[in-house]
């Protein structure tokens, strides 16, 4: 066998193309395609990798072609306005008055007259045309009649001559008369090292591949089998994988459940009732407007326990036996019984309590809520919260920060804050920042607090109830660094390809 050493191996598609172009010296694409018998397609792919590989150099040239616009088909079907002024004047139609109602727009004869005065094909006496001379074919004419026979003519032939030059310079400043395109043409040649490529080639054939038929008719004795450079950049392959927003959820769970809480899930439909009366939340609270909450036509019909549903009015009215004195206003049971899509996952964790009543518990849940808001960078209509409870005897508002801070922290969330705020339903109530680093700025997350005894009595539940709630696509924007969040849900496949790791 004869060793020919190739500092790079080449590839079957390179060496044709680097053949035909040591013969042929320049070539368009297309061109090397014809010549070496290779699709379009393979001719790229070998170009590109010869590319790299300074073996050839990409020459890209623009070509200037044109055609009729509808204004030249218009002209050569009725003549160019000069040319019909001209014919006028000839036929013996000499008063402007009358040459300027043959046309068909004022400005279209004002144009025609100018020219052939300027042209000195005639001369204006007192409102009347005197013809000087009769041009003979005008370069306007011939241009419009090459383009009517050949339908696209290239640049070159129309600026090589100097009277075809300054026709179509004028036919350019007409609007529509003649259309120009540009192609790009890439042509490809042998760079210096391309040429030294080239005497690299074998003569003989190399095999291509292993196949059985190589070995059975015993050809990988006498030829040499084509080196393959296992370095050759390969395309990526983006296998399918789940959404961004998706893989945070299930790490959230993830989370959750490492820290003994189970999951529990809901309706995303609510009655009024679950999501503002049995969080303590008056009727005629500002959050319940429909410019912030979204209705469903229809109402609850069995939603609650009646007892349940006593207590919580009650409750509402006077304080019932919860040592409150309530909001003091008529409560209303149409009003429950309205249809909402939930703007809270408070309403499952509340309406949990209520059906299990429990004394000690850690339940969270990761869903879909609502708000009748503006969409911008920063709002959704419609985003993720995670919510959670822990009920216990001894639990107090340390063990909350301390739960929250925990969150935060498996998720790399190290620097976290609380300080007061209000929502109807908890007492005390906190918010929690959490500082990001790459904005240097802190962020509110998730509200939270100690379940008031008006939310928790009317459902029987004694304990302290722990509870918090927030969205969930904060979080997922500091941990990939999206600023705006309808980035998320864009679909974008970049982004969703690129920006993530891969699970
Ligand atoms: N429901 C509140 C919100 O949507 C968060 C919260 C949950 C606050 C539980 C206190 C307790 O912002």
């Amino acid at each position: 066998m004869r060793e020919v050493r190739q500092k790079q191996p080449l590839h079957l598609l390179e060496k044709k193309v680097l053949k035909v172009l040591d013969r042929v010296k320049e070539a368009k694409l297309e061109e090397l395609s014809r010549e070496a018998g290779l699709a379009e397609d393979q001719i790229r792919r070998a170009a590109e990798w010869l590319k790299a590989k300074g073996f050839i150099e990409l020459n890209t040239t623009t070509r200037k072609l044109f055609a009729l616009g509808s204004r030249g088909r218009e002209a050569i079907e009725n003549r160019l306005p000069e040319r019909r002024l001209i014919n006028l004047v000839k036929e013996g139609v000499r008063e402007l008055k009358e040459l300027a109602n043959r046309f068909r727009g004022g400005q279209e004869f004002a144009a025609a007259l100018g020219r052939a005065r300027r042209r000195g094909w005639i001369r204006i006496t007192e409102g009347r045309v005197e013809l000087l001379v009769e041009p003979t074919s005008l370069p306007e004419e011939r241009i419009l009649e090459m383009l009517r026979k050949e339908h696209v003519v290239e640049e070159g032939r129309l600026i090589n001559d100097k009277t075809l030059h300054d026709g179509l310079k004028e036919l350019l400043a007409r609007p529509d008369y003649i259309l120009c395109k540009s192609v790009k043409e890439i042509r490809v040649s042998l760079t210096e090292a391309g040429r030294e490529a080239v005497k690299t080639i074998p003569l003989e054939e190399e095999i291509e591949a292993l196949t059985p038929e190589v070995f059975a008719s015993g050809v990988w004795r006498s030829r040499r089998f084509r080196p393959i450079d296992v370095e050759a950049p390969a395309p990526p392959i983006y296998a399918g994988r789940r959404h961004p927003v998706q893989l945070f959820v299930d790490e959230v769970r993830e989370i959750f459940i490492s820290m003994g809480f189970e999951e529990i899930d809901g309706p995303l439909i609510q009655p009024c009732f679950w999501n503002f009366d049995a969080l303590f939340t008056p009727q005629d609270h500002p959050a319940r407007e429909m410019q912030d909450t979204f209705y469903i036509k229809g109402e609850a019909a069995d939603y609650a326990n009646k007892e349940d549903i006593k207590r919580v009015a009650a409750t509402h009215e006077y304080g019932w036996k919860t040592g409150s004195r309530g909001w003091g206003y008529k409560w209303k049971e149409e009003e429950a019984r309205r249809l909402v899509l939930r703007t809270h996952t408070t309403s499952i964790t509340v309406r949990y309590l209520a059906e299990h009543r429990p004394k000690e518990a850690r339940v969270f849940t990761v869903g879909k809520v609502f708000r009748n808001e503006k969409v911008t960078f920063k709002n959704l209509v419609e985003f993720y919260q995670i919510e959670g409870i822990a009920v216990g005897a001894e639990l107090t508002l340390r063990d909350l920060m301390g739960l929250l801070t925990q969150f935060y922290k498996r998720l790399d969330m190290e620097r976290v804050k609380f300080w007061p705020t209000f929502f109807p339903y908890t007492e005390p109530s906190m918010q929690s920042v959490v500082y990001y680093d790459k904005a240097g700025k802190w962020i509110e997350l998730c509200g939270m607090g100690i379940f008031r005894p008006e939310v928790t009595l009317p459902f029987g539940v004694r304990n302290p109830v722990l509870a918090w709630g927030g969205g969930l696509e904060r979080l997922v924007m500091m941990r990939y660094g999206v600023e705006d969040v309808r980035e998320l849900y864009a679909n974008r496949l970049s982004w969703l390809r690129g920006s993530t790791p891969c699970q």
